[in-house]
């Protein structure tokens, strides 16, 4: 991390490393359980967390808007699971693979969005097949083509819809058509029979702040002005996307291992104030239409935790713990800041020591301290808030993969157990 960069980061509050060790702490019993009867490691799956998540988002929306609809980004964890939980807390799924729509399916999802950019013949044909429950977000002109071909025999026409890009710099530029393009992309949709051209996709990822968002919505809403009547009439959704970053904000390492950075991210009612504002006065006012979100970060990051061991205690300040980084599949703690709490053996003091896992890479960090009295070999320590972007991108690599335990008040309960128990 460069000098400069450090300069401006902001330090990292006492208050917002507390509110996760206290929440942490107060179910130190459970989990502590959890590896007693399943081993370790493992990760813990909070359904109540997941749930209230769920709750907060759709209200924070529906509080703002009259007509919404919220897509679980299942990219964002791909534990069936936690799909399954939140279409019983009534969201759709948001897929962007023939794998992940055939995922949604198995869990009974009746209102699935695909998009992703170079769907195959065989993801299209998927898509059609399951019409009655599939919105189809096109990326390009060729998609669109490739499409027309495989809709001759159609019962009912599939719902599509077109992703505009945002960002023509860089490497961003593969996702969608240009806003410029949108009159052709709707004529040529239009003029394919078995199809029904109904909406507009566009996400941008990593948003602290809506001001990206707001941004697009203000160029959409000045071009939907040359737009003719009767694609606004056809509009009957635009979906803004995902990208919504959790209200603790990013954490981030430092090169003292005591101190932190922290950027702060606005609340979810605060982001849905500002989007129903620059929705309303940019774009409904003129078109009556759906808003459908597609968040995933958000949604389950604080719904899934990693629990693991030490396993040899090479130095005062350096211990090997029984998993690798394969378990979240990326160097994320080089990076990012994430407390590892010493279950066994907590104190709210934070000492540093190499935490490594026991992968034969030196890239294999947890972290570079930990909040406790000490640390032994044996003890059990957990990693909060690992929810997004690990279980789906986790790899079998050297070390097997740990179990899912979901933790509820009712007791503990294995993937399979907690499956029948909700009748997925
Ligand atoms: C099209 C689309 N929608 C939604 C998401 C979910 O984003 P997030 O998990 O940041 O909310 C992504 C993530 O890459 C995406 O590409």
């Amino acid at each position: 991390m460069t000098g400069n960069r450090e300069n401006r980061m902001p330090a990292m509050s006492k208050s917002s490393i507390e509110t996760v060790l206290a929440s942490s702490i107060q179910k130190k019993k459970t989990y502590l359980e959890a590896v007693k009867s399943h081993g370790s490691p493992l990760y813990i799956l909070e359904p109540e967390v997941l749930a209230q998540k769920a709750r907060q988002f759709k209200n924070a929306f529906e509080s703002e808007l009259s007509k919404i609809k919220c897509y679980f980004a299942m990219k964002s964890n791909n534990m069936p699971l936690i799909s399954g939980i939140l279409v019983q807390n009534g969201f759709g799924i948001d897929v962007s693979s023939g794998l992940e729509l055939a995922a949604a399916l198995s869990i009974n999802a009746e209102d699935i969005v695909f998009s992703g950019p170079g769907k195959t013949e065989k993801e299209l044909l998927m898509a059609i097949e399951n019409s009655s429950k599939t919105t189809l977000l096109l990326d390009s002109f060729g998609e669109l083509k490739r499409l027309e071909k495989l809709v001759h025999d159609l019962d009912r026409p599939l719902a599509v819809g077109v992703r505009l890009n945002n960002n023509p710099t860089g490497l961003w530029r593969k996702f969608g058509i240009p806003l410029s393009r949108l009159s052709d992309f709707y004529n040529e949709a239009k003029a394919i029979p078995n199809i029904c051209f109904k909406g507009l996709q566009f996400h941008s990822s990593w948003n602290l702040e809506p001001d990206r968002q707001i941004e697009f919505i203000e160029i959409l809403g000045t071009h939907l002005k040359t737009m003719p009547e009767d694609f606004l009439n056809a509009l009957e959704f635009i979906d803004i996307g995902g990208g919504y970053w959790p209200p603790q904000g990013e954490w981030l390492v430092s090169e003292n291992p005591l101190e932190h950075y922290a950027l702060p991210a606005q609340s979810i009612e605060s982001f849905a104030g500002r989007l129903a504002q620059a929705l309303k006065s940019n774009i409904l006012h003129r078109v009556d239409c759906t808003i459908c979100l597609e968040p995933g970060r958000w949604i389950c990051n604080d719904a899934m935790h990693l629990l693991i061991q030490v396993i040899d205690k090479k130095e005062e300040d350096l211990v090997i713990t029984d998993a690798g980084t394969n378990t979240i599949g990326w160097e994320r703690f080089e990076s990012d800041y994430f407390p590892v709490i010493n279950l066994s053996n907590f104190e709210n003091r934070e000492r540093p020591c190499h935490i490594l896992g026991s992968l034969c890479t030196p890239h294999d960090v947890w972290g570079y301290a930990y909040f406790g009295k000490s640390i032994s070999e044996g003890d059990i320590l957990m990693i909060p808030m690992q929810g997004a972007y690990t279980y789906s991108l986790r790899q079998q690599f050297i070390k097997p993969l740990p179990r899912v335990v979901a933790a509820e008040e009712r007791g503990l309960f294995t993937e399979t157990e907690f499956q029948k128990t909700w009748n997925f």
